[in-house]
């Protein structure tokens, strides 16, 4: 398919901090730019790998987390396969309880209902049965994994699991907001709608392009032409809860490990969310300014695109010293930008979205 660049429609996203809103402007600022090949370091939701894919590039997209990697491998990596009618009415048949039922024991009134319970366990049951040769059945439990993450945060205030806030859904109460109807649409309504969309994005790019899985630090600059990063925003003396990514989606990554969840779970702690040792220097005011560093020594021999948000830590004038001790040109773009749960103290004119490109010489 002949790449599209005036075309910035990527799929509906629910993804704290997703570029899907600026891509146009990202777009403006990365089309002048010479390079065929790009790594997208923090992918998250895909927004950005999809619109490298969408303007022709070799793009890989690489996030920590194990459910958006699934994501990307049907938003990006995949280019042709769908599932077919037959595939879906067999996913979506009635459940019987006689599936495994981890999500129905640990999460009871948590998160979703009982009866949602039961099904989100029956359907992760189900795509492991998904069937194919090696290469489609990657692909189509990718999509069935794409469709339930969606279907998941669609139906959860405020599109998080950082609060056990069930009764926030299920109160009888007067309610000035419309996302109740969203929140009680049946799960196999959503899937069914999620399925779709990804399908009608699916396209086989100009280049193969690829997802992948690793901690930022542990890749390498693989002579990308390009690399792009969009890290966790960190503030100081504030502490950004949504930053933190593995708390935000805890239940959507034990659903991407739905085998060994019940290793991985914290059971002391009261959201269940998964373990971790607590010193993630991406989320540290201390320690972050010599991860990003780090990254930028990796991928110095790259053009470097860094989105970045005025008042972060570092700054972003520490930022552009950084990048000019390695020998590189730096020019700073910045827009106004509205965020979602993050009003800048009530301020939102003050928020400002900034990418820093930064080529070597
Ligand atoms: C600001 S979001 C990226 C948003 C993305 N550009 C989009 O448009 O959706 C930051 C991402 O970094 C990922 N992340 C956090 N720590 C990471 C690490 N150490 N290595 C790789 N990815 C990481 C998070 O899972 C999250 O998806």
């Amino acid at each position: 398919m002949k790449c599209l660049p005036a075309d910035f429609s990527s799929p509906s996203t629910r993804y704290q901090g997703s570029k899907r809103k600026i891509l146009p402007w990202i777009f403006q600022k990365l089309n002048p730019l010479l390079f065929e090949t790009a790594v997208d370091v923090f992918g998250g939701s895909g927004s950005v790998s999809y619109l490298l894919k969408r303007m022709g590039k070799n793009v890989t997209y690489n996030d920590a987390l194990r459910w958006n990697y699934l994501n990307a491998i049907a938003l990006v990596e995949n280019g042709s396969f769908r599932l077919s009618e037959d595939e879906l009415e067999t996913l979506l048949r009635p459940v019987t309880r006689k599936d495994t039922n981890f999500v129905s024991r640990t999460f009871k009134g948590m998160y979703y209902i009982d009866s949602e319970n039961l099904w989100i366990d029956a359907i992760v049951n189900r795509i492991k049965e998904i069937r194919g040769d090696q290469s489609s059945r990657k692909y189509k439990i990718a999509i069935a994994y794409y469709a339930l993450f969606q279907s998941c945060l669609a139906k959860r205030p405020f599109n998080l699991f950082h609060r056990r806030n069930l009764s926030i859904r299920t109160a009888n109460v007067e309610r000035t907001f419309g996302n109740k109807t969203t929140w009680d649409t049946p799960f196999p309504v959503h899937f069914r709608r999620f399925v779709k969309e990804i399908h009608s994005h699916t396209f086989e790019g100009v280049h193969k392009c690829r997802a992948s899985n690793y901690d930022a630090h542990e890749l390498n600059s693989d002579g990308y032409d390009l690399a792009y990063f969009d890290p966790p925003y960190v503030r100081s003396g504030k502490r950004i809860e949504t930053s933190n990514y593995h708390k935000c989606y805890h239940f959507l990554e034990g659903l991407a490990n739905y085998p060994r969840w019940h290793r991985m779970i914290d059971s002391q702690n009261p959201l269940r969310s998964l373990r971790s040792d607590g010193d993630d220097a991406w989320l540290n005011p201390i320690k972050v300014s010599a991860a990003i560093e780090r990254l930028f020594v990796t991928f110095r021999k790259s053009i470097i695109v860094t989105s970045y948000k005025k008042h972060g830590i570092p700054s972003i004038e520490a930022l552009v010293k950084m990048l000019k001790r390695l020998g590189m040109t730096v020019s700073v773009h910045s827009r106004h930008y509205k965020y979602a749960l993050n009003h800048q103290n009530g301020s939102a004119a003050a928020n400002r979205e900034c990418l820093i490109v930064a080529s070597p010489k």
